[in-house]
């Protein structure tokens, strides 16, 4: 893309070929959120600014940014480092999931959970899960973990640049910690290891691993961590698991419990309790 000096208009046309032909789903999008970051502007802010002409190191960033979105299929939240989640802008970057919208149902769950329960977050990634938590209930006493101290590193930044009081531990889910717990809230790994194929170039090339494969049947995690629910659990499910993850937590003991649908009508949370 040649752009130096052309209007916000033009260089949003000329990325806007570029993603299509490389087969990205939403170029529309990815190019106005590529070209605002490059920018320093607020996305609403380029309609107003469709004559501004594009200059100086925003022209190499926004070049560079559509050729990572193009060439490599780079997802946008890594491109930009930052994805909202519930109401805050979280940092995220290759060594963490990219938090996803129907995650926030987990969250909306545990939203429910009496004052003060000490709640925690297993295997939080970017930390998304505890840190909404605590924003939205700073009652509830909130920890996480993640097997990753990648993750573990971006997790605490996170809470660190939001100012949310929740500590985060480097282990294998709770092995050796010695949490007393109310309540565990999880997304573990549910993709089935031969689903690799159906997935996105953008999860897949980019997205780790160790965040999205459970196994031959995707529910190798849940019966690892199944078995360490406190009284109160809500686990985030894959399309289909749903029974099955019931049945680990009822031979768990939590016999009791209700499945949530997200907004695509998909059954994504299982809540479960000990009668
Ligand atoms: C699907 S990601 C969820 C990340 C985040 N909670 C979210 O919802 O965006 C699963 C997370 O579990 C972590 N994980 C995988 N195996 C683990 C284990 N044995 N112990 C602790 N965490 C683990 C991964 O590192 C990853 O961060």
């Amino acid at each position: 893309m040649a752009l130096t000096g052309v209007p916000v208009r033009e260089a949003l046309d000329s990325a806007l070929v570029a993603l299509r032909a490389a087969g990205v789903d939403t170029p529309r999008l990815d190019a106005e959120v590529l070209l605002a970051h490059a920018l320093g502007i607020d996305r609403t802010r380029l309609v107003l600014e469709a004559d501004r002409p594009v200059e100086g190191a925003a022209v190499h960033a926004f070049r560079e940014a559509v050729r990572r979105r193009a060439a490599e299929r780079e997802p946008v939240a890594y491109i930009t480092g930052t994805r909202g989640f519930r109401h805050l802008d979280l940092q995220v970057d290759p060594r963490v999931l990219i938090p996803r919208p129907e995650t926030e149902t987990l969250v909306e769950a545990a939203l429910e959970l009496p004052h003060g329960a000490r709640v925690h977050d297993l295997g939080t990634g970017s930390g998304a899960i505890a840190l909404a938590l605590k924003h939205e209930r700073p009652d509830l006493v909130v920890s996480a973990s993640d097997a990753c101290p990648g993750a573990v590193t971006v997790a605490r930044a996170n809470a660190r640049r939001l100012g949310l009081d929740v500590e985060v531990h480097l282990a294998h889910w709770l092995d050796g910690l010695g949490l007393e717990l109310d309540a565990l809230v999880c997304n573990p790994p549910y993709v089935a290891d031969g689903d690799r194929a159906t997935l996105a170039p953008e999860i897949t090339r980019h997205e780790p691993a160790a965040a999205l494969f459970a196994g031959p049947d995707g529910l190798d995690a849940y019966r690892a961590i199944a078995p360490l629910a406190p009284a109160w659990a809500a686990f985030e499910v894959g399309d289909g698991q749903a029974a099955a993850v019931a049945g680990l937590l009822a031979a768990a003991g939590l016999t009791r419990g209700e499945v949530r649908r997200d907004l695509a009508g998909i059954e994504r949370v299982v809540v479960a309790w000990r009668s």
